[in-house]
């Protein structure tokens, strides 16, 4: 693939267009260096892999598949380690391993990883005991921690965006090849997940999926040809300056990719339809997605798709509803109807996190496990209501035993918030919350 050819100048047209949520760098030279240095740097990804992602959720909007994204809200440089992208890839691997079952379809397998490092904010500037500084926009712009050397954004962080992704690629490449996705070991660890305490209502399941695996064995089914799993990278475009630095053009076609990353999506501050995110993203060839909250319009969704799907390419584009538990059941229907009776193909995917954000009353930013799950349920309902297709989840979640959603069997109250919070942005279900609501949704599933 080429860096270097006027076809990408098209690329450029966002930057005369209104833009939102991009960190002001206070040296613009400085990003016009970092930027050359990723324009000529490998792509992290390729277009063959993203050619093959689309084709899997075109499968999934057809409801011959079903997707699961699922990671930080915000990566971050020290969280990059070998021991925590592992654990997060094995929480992946084992809820889709449940998944699985439950659909009697494949799984799409992505991480909001190896690229998730940029956040959107809802506020410019922080004020801590009558000091204001820029806010944390992500381990991509500045550093979190409150002072002013820390928040001035630096674009040297960019490259290491790069760098930190093409580690955790690196990684995530030799983990889902070499065998540790095997599907004996996945089932295994499960098992143990379901002889821990509270987990009783998942045994059933658990016990046939272990039926199926000794019924595939007995088959003398080759599981060795099992051992490589497809799992994508995924990540919300967000730094426009980062993005366009990492397109090029596939020398096979000609066309233009972002190989910052296998899917890329644009978020529900961003999605301005005559804004520069849409814009940029129209000119890319991956599949890519668009956050929809509540205040969505049908007039909304039926533009993004002119903008950015006018070919109706199959598995071009996903609609990533984050409506809130209390609104799913109003405000879903009247848009996957809409998207539908404009015979538009688009895959409709869950994310039960983002609209259900409280405070809890000791100070945490937190959600409830059972809000999660009843927007997951809305969500359902509301498809099979349309006879449409529920066609995938995108998660917040991460691998370790972290205490920042209240609930799930683990019973995490507002006191044991304290225990083990971490994430610097949003709350994450953690390792067991993950399973847990993956067996219940395999139930939904299941029940078609
Ligand atoms: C996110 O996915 O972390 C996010 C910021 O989501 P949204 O754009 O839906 O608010
Ligand atoms: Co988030």
């Amino acid at each position: 693939m080429s860096a270097s050819s006027d076809a990408l100048d098209v690329l450029s047209t966002w930057r005369d267009l209104p833009r939102v949520q991009q960190p002001t760098w206070p040296d613009e030279g400085h990003r016009a260096e970092v930027s050359a240095r990723l324009r000529s740097a490998p792509p992290l990804v390729f277009a063959g892999e993203v050619d093959q992602l689309r084709d899997r959720v075109a499968a999934a909007a057809r409801g011959e598949a079903f997707v699961l994204m699922g990671g930080d809200c915000a990566e971050t440089f020290a969280d990059s380690t070998a021991d925590r992208i592992r654990n997060k890839i094995r929480t992946i691997l084992q809820m889709s391993a449940v998944l699985t079952y439950g659909a009697s379809m494949p799984v799409i397998k992505m991480g909001r990883m190896a690229g998730q490092f940029a956040k959107p904010r809802s506020s410019d500037t922080e004020t801590v005991d009558g000091v204001t500084l820029p806010t944390y926009r992500g381990d991509a712009v500045n550093g979190f921690a409150f002072t002013e050397e820390s928040r001035r954004p630096d674009p040297e962080r960019l490259w290491k965006m790069y760098t930190t992704s093409s580690s955790t690629l690196n990684l995530l490449r030799a983990f889902t090849t070499g065998g540790f996705a095997d599907l004996r070991e996945v089932h295994a660890w499960n098992q143990g997940f379901i002889s821990g305490h509270g987990y009783d209502r998942y045994e059933r399941i658990a016990h046939d999926i272990d039926k199926a695996v000794r019924f595939m064995a007995a088959c003398g089914y080759d599981f060795e040809a099992l051992r490589q799993v497809e799992f994508y990278a995924a990540h919300e475009a967000l730094l426009l300056d980062y993005e366009e630095a990492l397109t090029r053009i596939d020398s096979r076609t000609g066309e233009i990719y972002d190989c910052s990353g296998h899917f890329l999506w644009i978020g529900e501050r961003t999605r301005q339809l005559d804004g520069a995110h849409v814009a940029f993203l129209s000119t890319v060839n991956n599949p890519i997605g668009v956050k929809l909250g509540p205040d969505a319009s049908v007039d909304d969704a039926l533009r993004l798709i002119d903008r950015l799907d006018p070919d109706r390419v199959p598995g071009r584009l996903m609609f990533v509803a984050r409506m809130g538990a209390a609104k799913v059941r109003d405000r879903l229907p009247a848009l996957v109807q809409g998207v539908r009776d404009a015979g538009a193909q688009v895959a409709w995917v869950t994310d039960p996190m983002h609209g259900n954000t409280i405070t809890s009353s000791n100070g945490y930013k937190t959600r409830r496990f059972e809000d999660i799950l009843d927007e997951v349920t809305g969500f359902f309902e509301v498809h099979r209501a349309l006879g449409t297709v529920p066609a995938g989840l995108h998660m917040e979640l991460t691998g370790d035993d972290v205490t920042e959603v209240l609930g799930g069997s683990g019973e995490i109250d507002e006191i044991g918030l304290e225990r083990r919070y971490e994430t610097l942005v949003d709350p994450r279900l953690n390792h067991q919350q993950s399973l847990e609501l993956a067996f219940l949704v395999a139930e939904m599933l299941g029940t078609d």
